[in-house]
Formats: structure tokens, C-alpha cells, sequence
């Protein structure tokens, strides 16, 4: 375990997207499990469920797909033009070699995690409220362990053949592709507008003189730069 406390752990939980070879064990799986699913759900109910791929034969045939998707989204990203780095050591440029990295390896990540949702009823705008709490809980886990994580739609380009592969049921929608396994950089403070941006009170943008962030915090206004 690692000693943080619990606002540590949230202000620096960033993704992590390079990882060492260093397995992550059944013992860390089964805590991690264990704190993601105290996550909160609509009633209590518990729709999320989490499809772990490690080696198995349906795992290595899904990781596959994965990697398929990942370089798939990433390509299109790329085309668009989504992220323009000004100079080689801007934040943006060093996110572009990581993400390449990432894509590049993301059949062989140590684990990857498919969080699921058990549908009860139709679909509805707001039911990926009661799994991606499970999801931020997984990576606050991950972290706790001094692992690190993050979170993808990388299935959504191969989606039908990874929910083939898998034997997933059609009342079961795949909320997100998640990669864990032993950071190979650093989690550090994320960082985010300031809170001047992203705080109102009374109204919208209504200024909220109080919401004022930690002296020393840095701040990012999106992927340009
Ligand atoms: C809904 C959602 C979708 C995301 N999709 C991807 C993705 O497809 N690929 C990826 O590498 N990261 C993805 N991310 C991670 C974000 O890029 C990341 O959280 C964000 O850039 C902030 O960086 P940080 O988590 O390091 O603070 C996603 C995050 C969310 C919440």
C-alpha cells in the first residue's frame, strides 16, 4: 500500500499509460476488485461488473481487438489534427509520444479491465452514472497499490467483436477499456482549469470568490499547446 492521504491520492491520481513488466498479482487484482465495487449505484443496485483480461485465450483474442481500436481512435485523432504540439517538449508533444507508445504496446499491457453495465431497463442518458464511479474507484485503487491506470473507449471501433469474443450478453453495455499495471513514470498533481473557470455560484457563471485553487497549482486548458 501506498501512505497518502486520501486527498493526496485524488489530486495525483493522473493516467498512467507506460508501464514496466512487472506483473501485477492475483492479490492486487482481487484489492482492486474489492474497492471498485464499493463504488455507489443508482438504489444500490450494483449493475457494474468488470471483465478482467489477463492471458486467458478469450483475453488474448480481446486484447488484439483492443490494440485494433486503440490504433483505429488514435489514427483518427491524429488525421483531424486533435492535438498539435507548438514545440517538442510541450506538454501536448510529450502526451502525442506517450499516447504512440500506448497504442503501440496496448496488446501487452499488463491488464486490462473491461467495466460493464447490467442493463435493468433502457437505455438512458444518465446510466453510466452508476459504473464510472466503479471506474474513477478502480484507478483511486490502482494508485493506492502504487499502481496506475487509465481509462479508454478503445473498444468502441471493434466493439461487436470484442463482445463476441468475450461472450458478453446484449443487456450488458461496455463502458470503458481500462489498462493497470506498474507505473514506469511518475503520478504527480493532475492538472485542470482553475476553479475560477470551472466553479459558479448563485447562477451560471455567477463568480464564486471562495473557489480558489491550493497556492503552487498548475493548470492546463485542454490538449492545444
Ligand atoms: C470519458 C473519457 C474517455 C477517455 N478516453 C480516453 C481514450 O480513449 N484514450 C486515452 O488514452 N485516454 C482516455 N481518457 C483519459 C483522458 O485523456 C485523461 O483523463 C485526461 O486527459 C486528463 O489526464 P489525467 O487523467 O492524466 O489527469 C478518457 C477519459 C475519460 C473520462
Amino acid at each position: 500500500m501506498v501512505e497518502l492521504s486520501l486527498a493526496e491520492g485524488i489530486a495525483t491520481t493522473r493516467s498512467i499509460r507506460r508501464y514496466t513488466d512487472q506483473a501485477v498479482t492475483e492479490s492486487q487484482l482481487a484489492t482492486m476488485m474489492f474497492l471498485a465495487s464499493r463504488a455507489p449505484s443508482g438504489s444500490n443496485r450494483q449493475p457494474f461488473r468488470f471483465v478482467v483480461l489477463r492471458d486467458g485465450p478469450s483475453a488474448v483474442k480481446a486484447r488484439g481487438l483492443l490494440a485494433d481500436g486503440a490504433s483505429e481512435l488514435w489514427s483518427q485523432k491524429s488525421a483531424r489534427g486533435d492535438f498539435t504540439a507548438t514545440t517538442k517538449s510541450s506538454p501536448t508533444a510529450r502526451m502525442i509520444a506517450s499516447m504512440e507508445h500506448y497504442v503501440d504496446s496496448f496488446a501487452s499491457v499488463p491488464v486490462i479491465v473491461l467495466p460493464c453495465l447490467v442493463r435493468y431497463r433502457e437505455a438512458s442518458p444518465s446510466e453510466g452514472a452508476s459504473v464510472y464511479p466503479a471506474v474513477q474507484k478502480l484507478l483511486l485503487a490502482a494508485r493506492s497499490l502504487g499502481l496506475g491506470g487509465a481509462m479508454t473507449m478503445f473498444h468502441q471501433p471493434r466493439e461487436i467483436e470484442i463482445r463476441q469474443a468475450l461472450n458478453i450478453p446484449d443487456n450488458v453495455a461496455i463502458a470503458a477499456t481500462v489498462t493497470l499495471g506498474h507505473p514506469e513514470g511518475q503520478h504527480g498533481p493532475v492538472r485542470r482549469r482553475p476553479l475560477s473557470e470551472l466553479v459558479y455560484e448563485d447562477r451560471w457563471q455567477g463568480s464564486a470568490e471562495w473557489a480558489v485553487d491550493p497556492s503552487g497549482t498548475r493548470f492546463t486548458g485542454g490538449p492545444q499547446g
